[in-house]
Parts: structure tokens; sequence; C-alpha cells
């Protein structure tokens, strides 16, 4: 189905390419463009001199990040007469409850947009956001939004400006590097898996007036890269309770994980002798004295992993520390999976479970700011949603956004 909406556009797009011959916008071919939007990908991602910065490895598959979701496309740009490949673009669509209505809308995303330094300011970004929003648009969307860091104003002035995108969430990212050692749980505490069928009934409910809740939460949960969903509960309340029931204890935290270690690989560059010594010398330490609970640093200089925890939620006076219990739970998974660097969660400005979850300030940031626009007509509630404060203060962020 994917690559028949692929063909069908990339119809259309030739037809467009008389109009302006020196920027030609069509779809994705793996076989011709892989290596070409890989080398493009490495180059936009060089850091500032003399500061770190993150590197991405799609692990060479330029369209792992959108190949989860149903109705998905990438767009490259080419550029003049060598036709060299100089812009990228993904876009997906989504099902989503937008919490203050109880009709579903279809939401795209678009990610991933890159133009190559060489040629940025010559509208190459323009023609590809151009595209990807009438593909959204031919595909039912009723709005788009992307996600960037408060900081990169030459995004934020694209959509906003140019593309009259309006700033819509900030949810805040939080950063727990997995230390050479294990994090102690209560004795006190039960950590249970849920099966997949209990945790779509228990996620409908415990995120009926959320925002962004996808429709296909079955799919997201039997997914692979899901590595399941986890409560923890007071043991004391264990013989009273029947997981399968998909009946809430009193006092509960529930998460799932998903493994992004097998879509993309991170890795900081840049750091000085000194702090890269330092680090490293954090974490030998750590691995010889781990009754120490040294806060060691992972080695995130070669390339590492990231589990990203959604759909956490907590419920009872005891939710905060189970919440707490159940991310450490996690940081042992992630201890025992070679190559794990680090977990990861994004929560609303406002959620209760963000005090609650472990991270490292450093390293995680409050900035994360999402626009949006409305791509169509719509009538009552969906139409005033944008402009609406936040139905509940979660936000259900869908992990194959990640
Ligand atoms: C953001 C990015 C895609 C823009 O691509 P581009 O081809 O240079 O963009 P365009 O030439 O089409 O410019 C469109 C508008 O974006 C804004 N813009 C682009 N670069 C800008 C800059 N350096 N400073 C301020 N505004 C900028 C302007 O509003 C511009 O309109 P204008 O030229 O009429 O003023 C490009 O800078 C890039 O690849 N950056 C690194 C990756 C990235 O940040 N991706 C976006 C993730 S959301």
């Amino acid at each position: 189905m994917v690559q028949k909406i692929a063909d069908e556009y990339r119809l259309q797009i030739i037809t467009e390419q008389n109009s302006n011959n020196l920027i030609v916008v069509r779809a994705y071919c793996e076989e011709r463009d892989k290596v070409s939007v890989e080398e493009l990908e490495r180059q936009c991602d060089v850091g500032q001199k003399g500061k770190a910065s993150i590197f991405t490895d799609l692990l060479g598959d330029p369209i792992c990040r959108i190949r989860h979701f149903p109705l998905h496309l990438m767009l490259v740009a080419e550029y003049g007469e060598a036709r060299d490949i100089v812009g990228v673009i993904r876009g997906c669509i989504k099902h989503v409850t937008p919490g203050h209505s109880h009709h579903p809308l279809n939401l795209a995303y678009i990610l991933g947009l890159r133009v190559s330094t060489t040629h940025r300011r010559l509208g190459v970004g323009t023609k590809l956001v151009e595209h990807v929003e009438k593909w959204c648009k031919q595909k039912g969307a009723d709005y788009a939004y992307i996600a960037t860091e408060c900081a990169n104003q030459p995004c934020i002035n694209m959509f906003t400006h140019k593309f009259s995108y309006t700033k819509f969430r900030s949810p805040t990212v939080l950063v727990q590097p997995v230390h050479a050692h294990y994090k102690p749980i209560s004795s006190g505490v039960a950590i249970v898996r849920i099966p997949p069928h209990v945790v779509v009934k228990i996620y409908r409910q415990l995120f009926a007036n959320a925002e962004l809740f996808p429709m296909d939460i079955d799919a997201i949960l039997s997914n692979k890269l899901n590595l399941g969903t986890f409560m923890a509960v007071p043991k004391k309340l264990l013989p009273n309770w029947n997981p399968e029931t998909g009946i809430l204890p009193q006092s509960f935290a529930v998460l799932s994980v998903w493994n992004t270690k097998e879509v993309f690989k991170l890795q900081v560059k840049g750091v000085s002798k000194l702090t890269y010594a330092c680090c490293m010398g954090s974490r030998v330490l750590d691995s010889w004295l781990p009754w120490l609970r040294l806060p060691s640093f992972p080695d995130v200089f070669s390339q590492f992993g990231v589990y990203f925890l959604y759909g956490l939620s907590m419920r009872g006076s005891d939710g905060p520390r189970l919440l707490k219990f159940l991310c450490r739970f996690v940081h042992n998974m992630a201890k025992d999976d070679v190559g794990c660097g680090a977990v990861v969660a994004e929560v609303g400005q406002q959620d209760p479970v963000r005090a609650a979850i472990p991270h490292w300030r450093r390293f995680s940031w409050s900035e994360d700011l999402w626009c949006i626009k409305k791509l169509r007509d719509l009538e009552g509630d969906e139409c005033n949603w944008i402009k609406s404060p936040p139905s509940s203060a979660g936000i259900f962020v869908d992990p194959r956004d990640i």
C-alpha cells in the first residue's frame, strides 16, 4: 500500500518539475537514494565546533523512523542540473484522539526534515514542506504537527512564519543514563508484566482525556520494538488483584518500554579530552566498586541505544514511589541489554509523573516544542482543539514518533 502511495506521488511530482527546474521533489527510492540520503543526514549532523553534539545513525535504513506507521511517505529534493539530493523530509499519518472531543482526528506528523548545509536558504525546505503537506491533505489529514527543539530558530521560523503553524505544546524530555550498577527496588513492591490485550483496555481508560492517544494502540503494543508493559503495585495488594481482569489496583504505576536501539543509535562527539576521561573514569570505578553506587556516566562516546518509556501513568498516594521503582526496573533491564546507554521519557510539562521519573537534569531538556496547523476546515470541538489548553496534564507520546 505504501509503495502504491509513493508511486502515485512520484507521478504528480514529475508533472510539477516543469514549473521549477532547479528544485525537484520526488518520492524516496531506496535502491537509488539510500547512499545519498545517508550522506546528507551525516552532513546535517555536524555539531558546533568545541561543543558536544549528539549524532544519529539510522542503521542503514533512512525510512526507519516512519516505517511503523501504516501511512507514511519520504520525499527527497534534487537540485540543479546535477540533480544532487540536497534535502529530505518524512511524513506519516495517524488516527488520534484530541482529548477534548471524542471524535478521533487524522493527524499528520512531519519529521526528519534536512537540507544540505550547502543548499540552505534556497527554498529547498519550503518545497519539501509544501509537498509533504499536499500529500497529507490528499490522505485526509485534519492537522499536521512537527516537533523541534526550542532553540532551532530556522525550523521554528520556517514552520510558524512561512507555513502558519502555531506553537502548541512543549513537553519535557527526561533522560536517565544507564549506570554500570543495578538500581535497588524495594522488596515491598511487585512488578508485573501486563499482557498487551489488557494494556489496551487499561490505556484506553487511563488516557481517555489525554491528547494524541493513538487509535491503533494495539498495533503499537504488538510491535516487535515494544519490550512490554509493566505495572508496579504494593506487594500486599497482589493476593486480591488479577492483572488479567484489567481492573486497576488502588495504587499503581504503569509504563511501556520501546526499544529504539533497533531503529537508530546515538553517539556523543565533540567533548574535551578531560570530560571524556572523567566520564569514562566514573564508569570504570562504578563497575569495579558497584556498592559505592556512583552515578557513573554511560559510554555515550561509542554508539548507544535508548529505551523509550511511554504510557506512563500512576494512581494512589503510593503512585510516585511506585513509578520511581518501575523506572529503576527499566534501568536494570537496559543495563542487561549491551549497548543501551539511556532510558528516555517525554511527558507533558504539568504531568504529575514528571516529578517521579528519575533523570539527569543536565541531559534532559524542557524545551521540546510542538507546532501544529489545521489542514482542512473542521466543525465543532475539533476546530477549536489547538486553541484550547490541554484537556489533561498527560500527553500520550507515540513511541513511533521518537
Ligand atoms: C531548517 C531547514 C530545514 C531550513 O531549510 P532551508 O532550505 O534552508 O529553508 P528555506 O530556504 O526554504 O527557508 C524557509 C524559511 O525558513 C526560515 N529559515 C530558514 N533558515 C533560517 C535561518 N538560518 N535563520 C532564520 N530563519 C531561517 C525562514 O523563515 C525562511 O524563509 P525566508 O527565506 O523567506 O526568510 C535547514 O536549516 C536544516 O536542514 N536545518 C538542520 C536540520 C533541522 O533543523 N531540521 C528541522 C527539524 S524541524
